[in-house]
């Protein structure tokens, strides 16, 4: 098994069938020891939070599966924290989607004089920004994505789509749990025939989620989902 990448929560292999192998690690985004799922450097370190990422990760890819969404999980093994996925390119040097369902953080901070924190953004607001640590993943629209070369407008409008359906389902999953997503952060690639799948994971950390009107950390949120 060789590893190809040494990321700030997984590391990952090339496997001899082709696929790619996630491990998932331990290590947290945040900083000062205190959990922030927006930070770009590990910041502390929590026993079993790589195996419940895992766990979050293959729960909610069976829900997309079951209603028809092809995403990029194949299999798990929990003991060793590792999923095998399909192997995907990323978006140039990777690209993060955030879809919106309530409006927050630093959409706020952006748009504060015409929007208050809190309003509901009926339907979702789909942005993408790229992953650079050093620029602060700054914000970038379809037409920089195609005027760079990073993507086709038609390659754009399916990962749009599929944000918007797969945010509906995992909103459906939490509010039937009684909680409320706020936002959700995913990441897309591409397959060689060009189809754009769901990669990576879908855990706590990767969206603000509240329960009678207060935040959830990504602990709890965690234990709510798998109940
Ligand atoms: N199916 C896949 N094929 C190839 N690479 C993938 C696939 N799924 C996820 N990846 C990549 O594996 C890496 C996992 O690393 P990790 O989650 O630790 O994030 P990172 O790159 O350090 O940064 P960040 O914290 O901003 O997500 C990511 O770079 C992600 O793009
Ligand atoms: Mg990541």
């Amino acid at each position: 098994m060789k590893k190809i990448y040494t990321g700030k929560t997984k590391d990952v292999f090339e496997l001899e069938n082709g696929n790619v192998l996630l491990k998932f690690k331990d290590d947290c985004t945040g900083k000062d020891g205190k959990f922030d799922p927006g930070e770009n450097a590990v910041g502390l370190t929590i026993e079993g939070i790589g195996r419940e990422n895992l766990k979050t990760s293959i729960y909610y890819f069976n829900l997309l599966k079951n209603a028809g969404i092809k995403t990029h999980f194949v299999s798990a093994n929990i003991e060793d924290a590792t999923m095998e996925v399909l192997p995907a390119k990323v978006f140039g040097h990777g690209l993060e989607v955030i879809c919106r369902l309530v409006a927050t953080g630093s959409f706020v901070r952006r748009y504060g004089k015409y929007i208050a924190d809190g309003t509901d953004l009926p339907g979702g607001y789909v942005e993408t920004t790229f992953k650079d640590d050093a620029l602060g993943d700054p914000l970038v629209t379809k037409d920089g994505l195609v005027v760079l070369n990073i993507m086709t407008p038609e390659m754009y409008d399916s990962m749009k789509a599929q944000t918007l359906e797969i945010t509906k389902i995992v909103a459906a999953d939490l509010a039937k749990k009684g909680m409320k997503l706020y936002d959700i952060k995913f990441e897309f690639g591409y397959a060689k025939n060009g189809e754009v799948i769901l990669i990576d994971e879908i855990a706590s950390g990767n969206m603000r989620v509240y329960k009678d009107g207060k935040l959830l950390d990504p602990m709890d949120l965690t234990k709510l989902i798998l109940a």
